[in-house]
């Protein structure tokens, strides 16, 4: 089935986990994908997979937190793939800053930052040639930490929670010009992001990234007068 024939994806943190896998189901059902993430290896990687599987894949080294780094890698897809019909934001790191009270600024700060600056810069950059063109999606990979509370994580979840926000507000802004705009909230999913340290909660109770991915595919291909906007999606077992 090639629901996403002749359109062009952009997947931000596509080098491994839920970005790379949306990725290769994206590219198996005919989109051309365009991965953004820091580590070069991991997308190549990602890239020869789709490759060698009969699909269309391109990458871009680049910070979401740089801007200038990121148009480039925006104005690079741009340029090879002519558009970008859908936009998956996706990159983002999970990090403790410990009790509030005893928390390092700089870390709570970086964290907080490192989590919602990539959301908006990649969505202005993008913005424009979808409206132009008067279509597109975006989708914004966010989490169940910024619905609910989490002891340790409110760097994290705060940026979560706040990109919630932005996605209504980008919603109630471009909806009428052609541009659907959601939000999926997973609870945990067995990928790198949890690390390797003690106390990483139990992986075989996780969701599979490749699931996520197939979830992330059905809202974006929910039909055209419909909109999935916001989905909560948790392991059958709860949320870990
Ligand atoms: N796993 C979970 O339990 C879970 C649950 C809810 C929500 N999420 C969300 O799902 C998204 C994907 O997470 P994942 O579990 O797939 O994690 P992952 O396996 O660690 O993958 C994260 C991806 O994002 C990229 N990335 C991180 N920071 C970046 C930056 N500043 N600039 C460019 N790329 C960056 C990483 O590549 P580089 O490091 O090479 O840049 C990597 O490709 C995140 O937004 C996360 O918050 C995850």
């Amino acid at each position: 089935m090639e629901t996403f024939a002749g359109q062009v994806a952009l997947i931000t943190g596509g080098g491994r986990g839920i970005g790379a896998e949306t990725a290769r189901l994206l590219a198996q059902h005919g989109a051309t994908v365009a991965l953004i993430a820091r580590t070069q290896a991991q997308l190549e990687a990602t890239a020869r997979q789709i490759h060698e599987s009969g699909g269309k894949a391109h990458w871009f080294v680049a910070d979401v937190s740089d801007e200038g780094a990121l148009r480039e890698a925006v104005q690079g897809a741009l340029s090879i793939t002519g558009s970008i019909d859908i936009l998956v934001n996706n990159a983002g790191f999970i990090q403790s800053v410990g009790a509030i009270e005893s928390s390092d600024p700089s870390e709570w700060l970086r964290t907080f930052e490192g989590n919602l600056k990539g959301l908006y810069l990649t969505t202005r950059l993008v913005l424009p040639s979808m409206l132009e063109q008067g279509r597109g999606q975006i989708l914004n990979v966010l989490s169940i930490a910024g619905a609910r509370a989490f002891e340790g994580l409110s760097a994290y979840s705060c940026a979560k929670a706040a990109g919630l926000m932005f996605t209504r507000i980008l919603a109630k802004e471009v909806r009428r010009r052609g541009v659907r705009v959601m939000a999926i909230l997973p609870g945990a999913v067995d990928t790198a992001i949890w690390g390797d340290g003690a106390g990483v909660p139990d992986r075989s109770r996780m969701m599979r990234p490749e699931s996520v991915a197939r979830v992330i595919a059905q809202m974006l291909a929910a039909p055209p007068d419909t909109a999935i906007d916001e989905l909560t999606v948790l392991p059958t077992d709860g949320i870990l």
